[in-house]
């Protein structure tokens, strides 16, 4: 049995069936998955869940008074399945900054696009709209201010002159199902240590520089 995590939702619900994956596919998995938690009690993640035998409750926001209301009942899940982790994937309600600090160090996020650069919903058209040729995620460490803690791991993709949103999010989202369970097994392995804005990874995993993604490709050399 792994370190228990929860994951946070609010759609498909991708990035949560990768994270299910590696959890039940590998017995050495640091991680389990105890909970799964939508904003929208329709969430097709939920089902895709529950199917998998992990609870997974539906919390509408909107039956909350506030913010703090809805983060209550959501910490009270926390506490009855016993997780110590949580991870936010594709969870599209900000959070307090009282829950961020309470979270601190045990919470990430995953957002489609190289952070700092294009924070927010629209990262794919944010972009596209800016000309970028590399573009792709990052999993970090989640802080009061939105999508800007400790940056843990990121991958990067070409952009494509054809590129629409919706093709430059399906190359981007490969990347995110490699990069979030192998995240959470870093910090369920308790391997995560943040110094300031940077996250030292022990033992150290990277042993020689990957190759440089270049876009377009040079034409000389
Ligand atoms: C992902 O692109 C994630 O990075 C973003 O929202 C999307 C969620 O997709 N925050 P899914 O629900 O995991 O399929």
């Amino acid at each position: 049995m792994g370190v228990k995590t929860a994951v946070l939702i609010s759609g498909r619900g991708s990035n949560l069936k990768a994270l299910i994956d590696a959890a039940q596919g590998n017995p050495g998995y640091p991680a389990e998955i105890a909970c799964v938690i939508s904003n929208k009690p329709d969430a097709p993640g939920l089902f895709m869940a529950r199917k998998a035998g992990i609870h997974a409750i539906g919390l509408n926001h909107r039956d909350y008074k506030d913010r703090k209301a809805f983060e209550d009942a959501i910490q009270a899940l926390l506490e009855k399945y016993e997780c110590e982790l949580v991870v936010l994937a594709g969870f599209m309600r900000l959070l307090t900054p009282e829950f961020t600090a309470r979270w601190y160090g045990k919470m990430i996020n995953i957002h489609p696009s190289l952070l700092p650069s294009f924070k927010g919903a629209y990262a794919h058209r944010d972009a596209l709209a800016s000309g970028v040729c590399i573009s792709g995620c990052t999993v970090h460490f989640v802080s009061p201010e939105m999508d800007a803690g400790p940056i843990i791991l990121q991958a990067a993709v070409p952009v494509l002159e054809e590129d629409t949103e919706s093709s430059l999010a399906a190359r981007v989202l490969v990347q995110e199902h490699r990069c979030l369970p192998y995240a959470l097994k870093l910090l369920a392995e308790g391997r995560l240590h943040i110094k300031g804005m940077k996250v030292e990874i022990n033992p150290a995993t990277v042993h020689t520089a990957p190759p440089a993604l270049l876009n377009p490709p040079l034409e000389m050399e």
